[in-house]
């Protein structure tokens, strides 16, 4: 594949110092990892990878849910999904590990790779030969690599446990009582953040170094630069915390989203840049070194971004509970679900150019204000059962009413009348 070689082994000049949107993506941006001449990959809720050298990304595909991790290795990329696989994207891209649950972290060491899943086991992937699970006590949630023949992992349950690879012993490190999200492994500490908030360093025998924990919930993402000591903490109310890790004090903490999660984190190879990824369909990069020149938040076009109390009932229904994954233009989007553009008086299903669950492909429902009313009256589980659009039940007659009314004017346009 000509695009790896020029993406991840060519070091070309990647992105200048001051702040970048990557924008491409059909849904919220669940993992970024860097290659070390700077290349950004992303891992979307919309299904792909996203490899961007400069501002046009290529696109890997493969993956039939969301991809919630990448990571690196020497001249290739790993990814991990809702799927439940691990994919392998290089000369001849693949399916590496298969799990039971889904992928939520992995962690590259030379030609291995791990795999944090939701099946409450650890995968182990060598790029040749079988691959391996070890058993962890709950779901795991985030894995990181010690040496090459030392893993620590982080589990739902609030366990951090070591595993040594060479004995198969598995050593409960610190039991946090809340699920552990991420970990970052260090020769001389581990740094965990939890679902409650918790952010804390430990050293290997488990005794405690630091503590950060503000009063933000959930630690949701990590990254570190080691040589110039930096380790970026985003959370559920979209801060990014930097904590200096030679001196143990926090040096910035700024408002990155203007709402949402951050989710994904990682800095550039010289430390001067923090890519960010959240709710938004796009990459921040934060230039370190001017964040304080950025006030709270982004002016954000998106209407996404817009104030709720701007809006009608129905657009605010609409972008709360659809616009992740449908778009309301004409033409292909890269969303999960197919786009909404004159979806009144379209025989379900029928989208020439988006693959359909054969339920939906195959059913002879009309899309009217009656059937989509019912749609979430009923909820997608009980009206097409099969389908692949996800439980949920808009419960106020009004709030639906708002939102078949909204959808009709934002889906239809003279073509389409
Ligand atoms: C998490 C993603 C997701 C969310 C949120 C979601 N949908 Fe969907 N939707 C899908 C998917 C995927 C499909 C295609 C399902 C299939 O092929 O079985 C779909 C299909 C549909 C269809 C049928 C389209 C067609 O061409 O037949 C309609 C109508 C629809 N969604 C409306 C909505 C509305 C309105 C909302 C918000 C109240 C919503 N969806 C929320 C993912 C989603």
């Amino acid at each position: 594949m000509r695009w790896l070689a020029v993406a991840l082994l060519c070091g070309a000049p990647a992105f200048a110092q001051e702040f970048t949107t990557l924008k491409g993506h059909g849904g919220p941006i669940m993992g970024i990892a860097v290659s070390h001449e700077g290349t950004v990959v992303t891992a979307s809720f919309d299904n792909s990878v996203g490899v961007w050298e400069g501002r046009s990304p290529d696109w890997l595909e493969g993956h039939d849910a969301a991809v919630n991790a990448v990571a690196l290795g020497d001249g290739f990329i790993v990814s991990g999904g809702d799927d439940f696989t691990v994919r392998l994207w290089s000369d001849a891209p693949r399916v590496l590990g298969q799990h039971k649950g889904k992928v939520m972290a992995l962690a590259v060491s030379g030609d291995l790779v791990a795999s944090a899943s939701w099946d409450g086991t650890l995968g182990l992937w060598p790029l040749t030969g079988e691959g391996r699970l070890l058993d962890a006590p709950g779901g795991v949630n985030t894995v990181a690599f010690d040496t090459p023949s030392r893993l620590y992992a982080g589990t739902s349950t609030g366990q951090l446990m070591r595993y040594d690879l060479d004995t198969g012993e598995a050593l409960p490190l610190a039991n946090h009582g809340f699920g552990i999200n991420e970990l970052i492994v260090s020769p001389d500490w581990i740094a965990y953040g939890a679902v409650d908030g918790g952010t804390r360093v430990i050293d290997h025998s488990g005794d405690e170094i630091a503590d950060f924990t503000l009063d933000r919930r959930p630690i949701l993402s990590m990254a570190y630069h080691a040589p110039s000591h930096q380790l970026a903490v985003g959370d559920g109310h979209g801060y990014i915390m930097m904590l200096d890790t030679a001196a143990w004090a926090i040096t910035r903490d700024f408002r990155a989203t203007r709402q949402g999660p951050v989710w994904a984190l990682a800095f550039s190879p010289d430390g001067a840049t923090i890519w960010a990824g959240g709710l938004d369909d796009v990459a921040y990069g934060w230039p370190v070194a001017s964040l304080d020149a950025f006030e709270p938040g982004i002016s954000g076009e998106r209407s996404f971004l817009r104030d709720a109390d701007t809006m009608s009932n129905g657009e605010r229904q609409f972008m709360r509970k659809c616009s992740i994954c449908h778009a309301t233009t004409p033409g292909p989007s890269r969303k999960a679900g197919p786009t909404l553009h004159g979806i009144f008086g379209r025989r379900a299903g029928s989208l020439p150019d988006y693959p359909y669950s054969e339920t939906l492909a195959t059913s002879d429902i009309l899309w009217t204000d009656a059937t989509i009313d019912t749609l979430f009256d009923q909820g997608p589980d009980h009206y097409i059962p099969g389908s692949r659009m996800p439980m949920q039940v808009i419960s106020g007659a009004t709030d639906r009413a708002d939102l078949v009314t909204w959808l009709k004017q934002a889906t239809t346009t003279e073509d389409t009348k």
